[in-house]
């Protein structure tokens, strides 16, 4: 489980589309912000992906229904955390964050961290 980290618009979402696509979970186009839906699901032969975006989860109850710890379980599963960085039960249990500035137009640092 990876958090991204970042501001609106810097960048999370398409970083997926381009991780989906290398993983051979999705082709970029299919991968679309779960804003709405909360978490997406991409199936590949090698890993099954899965999108997850936080921003409009603002309670324990809330995440809990999401069963993230049941997606972890599942073979070969990567999880893609957006907004993950709000719960400390996220946190606590990741394997790493990458996190996108905005540096201009056309222009992203990005930086890995595993945690402490
Ligand atoms: N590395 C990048 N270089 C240039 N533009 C980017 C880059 N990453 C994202 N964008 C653009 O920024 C906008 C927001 O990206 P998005 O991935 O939806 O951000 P987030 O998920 O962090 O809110 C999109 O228009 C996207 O095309
Ligand atoms: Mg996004």
């Amino acid at each position: 489980m990876i958090v991204l980290r970042g501001d609106l618009g810097a960048g999370k979402t398409t970083l997926v589309k381009g991780i989906a696509e290398g993983l051979a979970a999705a082709p970029q186009q299919h991968v679309t912000s779960p804003t709405f839906t909360l978490v997406h699901e991409y199936r590949g032969a090698a890993v099954t992906l899965f999108h997850i975006d936080l921003y409009r989860i603002d309670t324990d109850r809330e995440l809990a229904t999401l069963g993230i710890d049941d997606l972890r379980q599942e073979p070969h599963s990567l999880l893609l955390v957006e907004w993950g960085e709000k719960f400390e039960q996220i946190q606590a249990q990741s394997d790493g964050e990458i996190w996108i500035e905005r540096i201009g137009e056309n222009e992203r640092k990005i930086t890995f961290s595993r945690p402490d």
